[in-house]
């Protein structure tokens, strides 16, 4: 009696994953399907705004904390980010262009010279730009403050303990 219901369990259990296997788009979609859900899923600037704003405020912290090298690896993630939003949102293309053209020119030297005051003038010319483009998009009321509280990374608060 026992041993029979366990074998109905099974069969169940196993039905179930069938169906589920066969309704999985991923497996047996069309391939008109699959690129019309994968291109649905691609990140939208709200998602890649948010990323945005984390970086943001690692890069300003990363410097406080004169993790240098953390910062420079910031902004490449900053740019390359911009990059993903030119791909998946085409309307937002001329825009962020517009914004790499210059917004992350006096970091390099900056970062170089390990200057905190010369870091600070790269950062502000950066948030200005960030605004422009929040402007051009409608977004104008998306402010960044220019001294964010704190980071949002483990590696800097390693670094806030020692
Ligand atoms: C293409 C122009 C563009 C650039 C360049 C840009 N943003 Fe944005 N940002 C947007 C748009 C559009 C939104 C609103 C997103 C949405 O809802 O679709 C946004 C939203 C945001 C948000 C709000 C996220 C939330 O929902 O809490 C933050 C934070 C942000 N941006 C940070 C930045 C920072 C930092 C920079 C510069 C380093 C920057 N952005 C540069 C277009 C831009």
């Amino acid at each position: 009696m026992n041993k029979q219901f366990l074998y109905l369990v099974m069969i169940f259990i196993m039905q179930a994953w069938s169906t589920a296997q066969a309704s999985d788009w991923r497996k047996t979609g069309s391939n008109e399907l699959k690129l019309d859900n994968v291109v649905k899923v691609m990140p939208g600037a709200s998602t890649i705004m948010l990323q945005m704003g984390e970086r943001y405020k690692n890069l300003y912290w990363a410097a406080k904390q004169e993790k240098w090298t953390f910062a420079e690896y910031q902004v490449e993630e900053m740019e390359s980010l911009l990059i993903t939003l030119m791909i998946t949102r085409p309307k937002r293309a001329s825009t962020t262009k517009h914004f790499l053209n210059d917004a992350f020119d006096l970091f390099p030297a900056a970062i170089k010279n390990k200057r905190w005051q010369q870091f600070t003038v790269a950062f502000e010319h950066m948030r200005k730009r960030c605004m422009t483009c929040h402007e051009q998009n409608k977004h104008e009321f998306i402010v960044l403050p220019a001294k964010p509280s704190r980071g949002n990374s483990l590696v800097l608060d390693a670094a806030l303990v020692n």
